[in-house]
């Protein structure tokens, strides 16, 4: 079985047998895949514990698949194209060979540092070729890493460390992200002053800022390899995982405070990120191909590292962000690298547009061929920018929607295969089987109707468990509706059966793509010693899809609103990280409340959008002027 559809009379086909024979269906797909040994069985499931198993027995190791077995045809064709931040300085390319030999050199390194397959690994590093290089290292020893994106604070990071009981940090000196310099080994820093369980740091040189390297715990990167190499220990036998076993942590934020650390595992995840890659982008062999995320998001994970390496493509690695130096690096980026195929997020693409068509002037972009988004709800003038400016008219667009749980893309157009809509993410991959429900958990039938998005099926890419609390992924994800896994979207499925993601249900935003959780964001605004209490909700933001408004009870201000505001502002970037910083605060006497104490988020919402004439009952309110009060001082 070929992993590529190509028709849409296949996909129909193809979509069919995967639902009738969902086991066959999927025994297709993994086996053009490298195992060292195939699975006895196929699939165990319920989604009352729940319970995951795909391809038991099976044995394998993932950096086989997205190194070895290219070696023979493809080991001089390029894996990784690096883009710097300073376009001024060299791009570098790695060819599978030399990815594969730099793998196996740093999977020594960690050996040497005394890492076992199982342990925990946390990653906090730029987005530089070693990022991907450390990665797969940890894939090849068989540790679960656990990327923590660059932008988090050392709060971030600590929880995420102490959640998992990391042993090793690997790390950078600093990174570089548009005119800034980022201290990440500073930050590290400060973060393992709460984690005991760190024992060594692996420092990588980039921005050569100073670092206090700390005696016993801290080695760089550089005297690391050369040791290895002195020793001559320049292969490293692929450790045999179980296809259960643990591949990678990535925490996410959900609708309590803490974030959830999703867990993904070797066998699955491996097919379903290659499957998905190699199907909607429709990769073809030679291809250049460009996802503008960062391996600190599933993105990344999916689709710069593991899908395309598993399909022995080229990827191409960015370092730096879209409008550095100015907001036609994109296109030169394009341009320069002969770009056929272009992954970005909605809110690069609003972002860029806002910078007007002069900055697309003079830069070759017909190398393109198919375009995508991934991340938020794509409006329809973002959508048609896109289609026009960027791809000229014939470039498909493939709407992805997913999540960090699902591990691949779930619902989107395969490109040139699918008619596309803009908006819609258009119909399930094969061996997805997506419904909606209502408010009980009833399934709504039929096309040109909404309610809340469910799968009703596993596929192999789907989360296993939250780290160290099972508990909490039942409760999270199989709790709200029985037997289904609920994705806490909103949508609606169109006469023709195309289904558009309207976006979240539940408290958690989408800001500029990255998932903030109010709850969390609100705990951070309630350590400011002024603030004696705050409620976080949405609202539409012209560039970041949804921006950060706070409603926050602060009766003492030391010095004036504006430097409160700033203060307030600060403490959620030092706890969490400037992506969950409060674009809006306003200062009120109290919050809207049942008299249960309940907090009226839905009102608060409709004010920070803006809309305050139709608020719907307020009668249940313990005290219903508060409002009248909010209304007034809405920003
Ligand atoms: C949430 C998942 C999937 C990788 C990036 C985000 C929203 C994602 C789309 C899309 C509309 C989308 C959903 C989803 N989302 N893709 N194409 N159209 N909404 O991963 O941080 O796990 O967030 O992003 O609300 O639940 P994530």
């Amino acid at each position: 079985m070929s992993l590529k559809i190509s028709s849409f009379e296949e996909y129909e086909r193809v979509y069919k047998q995967s639902v009738e024979q969902p086991e066959q269906f999927w025994d297709g797909i993994a086996d053009t895949f490298l195992w060292k040994k195939k699975w006895d069985k196929t699939l165990e499931w319920n989604f009352k514990e729940p319970n995951v198993k795909w391809f038991q027995g099976a044995k394998l190791n993932i950096t086989e698949n997205c190194l070895d077995r290219h070696l023979e045809k493809s080991g001089d064709k390029p894996a990784i194209i690096w883009e710097p931040n300073d376009p001024n300085d060299d791009h570098r390319v790695l060819t599978y060979r030399q990815l594969h030999d730099k793998v196996c050199q740093f999977a020594n390194v960690l050996k040497n540092n005394g890492v076992k397959k199982g342990d925990r690994i946390c990653i906090y590093m730029p987005m530089v070729p070693e990022l991907a290089i450390a990665v797969l290292a940890c894939a090849r020893i068989g540790a679960i890493h656990s990327v923590v994106f660059g932008g988090f604070s050392a709060q971030s990071i600590a929880d995420r460390i102490l959640d998992a009981t990391c042993s090793l940090v690997i790390t950078a000196d600093g990174g570089f992200r548009g005119a800034k310099d980022i201290p990440l080994k500073t930050v590290i820093d400060d973060a393992l002053v709460q984690c005991p369980s760190v024992k060594k740091v692996i420092v990588l040189t980039r921005s050569r800022t100073a670092v206090s390297m700390i005696k016993g715990r801290d080695v760089w990167w550089e005297d690391e390899v050369k040791k290895v190499e002195t020793q001559g220990n320049l292969t490293f036998a692929a450790e045999e995982m179980d296809a259960e076993d643990m591949l990678f942590i990535l925490y996410t934020s959900g609708s309590t405070g803490k974030p959830k650390g999703v867990v993904h595992t070797c066998g699955g995840y491996m097919v379903y990120a290659g499957y998905t890659f190699a199907n909607v982008f429709q990769y073809n062999p030679g291809e250049v191909y460009f996802c503008t995320a960062d391996i600190g998001w599933i993105t990344g994970h999916s689709y710069i590292v593991y899908g395309p390496l598993s399909q022995g493509a080229t990827t191409l690695m960015f370092e730096g962000i879209p409008t550095y130096p100015d907001a036609g690096r994109f296109w030169d980026v394009v341009d320069k690298h002969k770009v056929n195929i272009l992954y970005t997020a909605p809110t690069a693409i609003r972002s860029l547009m806002s910078f007007g068509d002069d900055m697309l002037r003079g830069k070759d972009l017909s190398t393109l061929t198919k375009l995508g988004s991934v991340g938020e709800p794509i409006n329809e003038e973002a959508w048609h920018w896109f289609d026009e400016k960027i791809g000229h008219g014939h470039c498909p667009i493939v709407d992805t929607w997913w999540q960090t749980e699902t591990g691949g893309i779930m619902i989107s157009p395969i490109a040139g295969v699918t008619k596309t809509k803009p908006s819609f993410a258009t119909l399930p991959l094969p061996g997805i089987q997506p419904l909606l429900v209502d408010e009980n958990g009833k399934e709504i039938t039929g096309n040109g109707v909404s309610g809340n998005l469910c799968i009703k099926f596993p596929w192999p890419g789907m989360i296993r468990t939250t780290y160290g609390d099972h508990e909490r992924c039942r409760t999270a994800y199989f709790a709200t509706y029985e037997n289904l896994y609920f994705t806490g979207d909103g949508c609606l499925r169109d006469e023709d059966g195309y289904y558009r993601i309207t976006g979240r249900v539940d408290d958690v935003l989408n800001v500029s793509g990255h998932r903030i959780g109010t709850a969390e964001v609100e705990n951070a605004i309630n350590m400011h010693s002024s603030v004696v209490e705050s409620a976080v909700v949405g609202y539409p933001h012209d560039i970041k899809g949804q921006g950060v408004y706070a409603f926050v009870v602060c009766p003492e201000k030391h010095g004036d609103d504006e430097l409160t505001r700033k203060d307030i502002a600060m403490t959620v970037t030092r706890i969490i990280g400037a992506i969950a910083r409060p674009d809006k605060i306003q200062f009120v006497s109290g919050l809207p409340k049942t008299r249960s104490g309940k907090i009226m988020r839905r009102i608060l919402r409709k004010i920070a959008e803006g809309e305050t004439s139709n608020l719907g009952d307020t009668s249940t309110l313990l005290d219903p002027n508060v409002v009248e009060e909010i209304k007034s001082g809405a920003l």
